[in-house]
């Protein structure tokens, strides 16, 4: 059994730096077209010309004939100035990155208080930037199953009410909840859909010992939130698109008394969507999602090549080179029955 469909892109991405990048950057090229770069590094990439640097880091570390194009965005703060939305713009980036302080792996330098980023959030809607956003609450006694709920009440739905024309992806929805607001919403609100999450359900982490591989953030949620993920991103609302989050992290910092939250998903991101949307029995609706529905709500031209997915069993590795460590990938040691072919 094959499928060939338009080249895909990962609208949500994280890189790294240095040697570690170097080591997993090639995965999501061998595949992707395009990927949207999260600039969560440390220190967080915060100006265009960090970005720009780091932008031709990704380059120089991609392996010899890849056709890759690493899409930018940048961490916003409280303290972004206003004149680095244009800039941005002018340097094609796709736009900038809202976290919540102290969401998720270094958030730090997110934003606490939405009223200070209204005036950059007027400027990027302005220039036609979209607003990438980490959808979590990070207030101590909210539930951390109930922190994107929270998330959506308090601070999406105010902030898409106040300023109506911004585009905006809700990252990596993980809730019932989240995609019915999603459809809910107008044709200018997006949501990318991991793997995981339409793959495992919490009990997947927590049932039978703790599984720090995969701990993620947002965590995984209940049985009945994965199904209203899968019917999303198998159904045929165009807002809903491909973001795998692949968050390397290396082993020892992820088996640890206090582990990192991350999936390493880019060594084989797309034939675990494959087999979730085989398994829904939805495979003519992957070109859409993987493909189609991510470059459409960005504005940019869909990809022109092809690839090829073949229902062909392999197993994954125990682990991948990652800098002075190694990865521990999503299905370590075990089948996919779905890989990836170049068409030539
Ligand atoms: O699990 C996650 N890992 N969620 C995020 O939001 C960030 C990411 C990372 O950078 O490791
Ligand atoms: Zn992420």
């Amino acid at each position: 059994m094959n499928l060939t469909i338009t080249r895909p892109d990962d609208w949500h991405l994280h890189l790294r730096d240095g040697r570690a990048m170097a080591d997993v950057v090639g995965a999501t090229a061998a595949v992707f077209g395009r990927a949207v770069v999260m600039p969560n590094l440390r220190p967080p990439v915060t100006s265009v010309d960090q970005a720009l640097d780091y932008r031709g880091r990704i380059l120089a570390a991609l392996p010899a004939g890849s056709v890759f194009e690493p899409l930018m965005t940048l961490y916003l703060t409280e303290l972004t100035c206003l004149d680095e939305v244009p800039r941005a713009r002018d340097a094609g980036f796709v736009g900038f990155k809202l976290y919540p302080a102290g969401a998720t792996t270094n958030s730090d330098a997110g934003v606490t208080d939405f009223d200070r980023v209204a005036p950059v959030l007027e400027a990027m809607e302005a220039c036609g930037l979209a607003l990438l956003v980490h959808g979590e609450v990070t207030n101590p006694e909210v539930d951390i199953f109930d922190r994107e709920k929270v998330f959506i009440d308090r601070v999406l739905a105010p902030l898409l009410r106040r300023h109506e024309g911004l585009r905006v992806v809700f990252e990596h929805v993980t809730t019932k909840d989240a995609v019915e607001f999603v459809q809910a919403s107008s044709p200018r609100i997006g949501a990318t859909i991991t793997p995981q999450h339409l793959l495992l359900n919490r009990n997947d982490m927590l049932v039978g010992g703790v599984k720090p591989h995969h701990y993620c953030l947002p965590v995984l949620k209940r049985e009945a939130d994965r199904q209203a993920l899968l019917a999303a991103a198998t159904g045929a609302d165009r807002r809903f698109f491909l973001g795998t989050d692949s968050a390397p992290h290396g082993r020892s910092t992820k088996e640890n008394h206090c582990g990192c939250a991350g999936c390493y998903s880019a060594h084989a991101a797309l034939a675990l969507y494959a087999e979730v949307f085989d398994a829904a029995g939805a495979l003519e609706r992957l070109e859409g999602f993987a493909s189609l529905h991510g470059a459409d709500f960005y504005g940019l031209p869909r990809n022109r090549d092809r690839i090829r997915l073949v229902r062909d069993s392999w197993t994954v590795p125990e682990s991948y080179p990652f800098g002075d460590d190694v990865v521990v990938p999503l299905r370590a040691g075990e089948e996919i029955t779905w890989r990836v072919e170049r068409v030539e």
